[in-house]
């Protein structure tokens, strides 16, 4: 499992603080950055982590900002791409279970890094239950490909 990382200014040290948490763990993972905490806009990066998850590049992906709600507002635009705001570890959980969450979203500003790391791990560790949960996906599919 390669994870995509990103992060605006306003999430770069907590990015940092689940990059350290991935290391330990052993997990694998991309940084699309940003590298400083200098004012990024969080659209920006949250384009290169959702094009890495639908391209194949990762399996999943890992997005802050200092609400976590302009980088799941921003994902979510992209169809195929189910980000998931988590402030706590059973939403994390039940957006992998039910939801088939391929994106995980976190605010700074909102959590601290241990119950971050907390969330990452939940996120991580479960998976999709599938059968209801999969006819549910399908209506959403069916709403991206028929808007209208
Ligand atoms: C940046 O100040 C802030 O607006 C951004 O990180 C995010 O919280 C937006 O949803």
């Amino acid at each position: 499992m390669n994870i995509a990382l990103g992060s605006d200014h306003a999430g770069f040290q907590l990015k940092n603080n689940i990059a350290e948490y991935l290391k330990t763990a052993n997990r694998s993972y991309k940084d699309y950055g940003v590298f400083s905490d200098e004012i990024a806009d969080y659209p920006d990066i949250a384009t290169l982590v959702a094009k890495a998850v639908l391209s194949g590049e990762c399996s999943c992906g890992i997005l802050i900002c200092g609400t976590g709600i302009g980088m799941s507002i921003a994902a979510n635009k992209y169809k195929e791409i189910r980000a998931a705001l988590c402030s706590e570890t059973y939403s994390a959980r039940c957006a992998r279970k039910h939801n088939d969450a391929n994106i995980l979203t976190m605010g700074s500003r909102v959590i601290g890094p241990g119950l971050a790391v907390d969330i990452v791990a939940a996120f991580l560790d479960t998976s999709f239950e599938s059968g209801r949960h999969m006819r549910r996906l399908d209506k959403i599919t069916s709403i991206e490909n028929n808007p209208g």
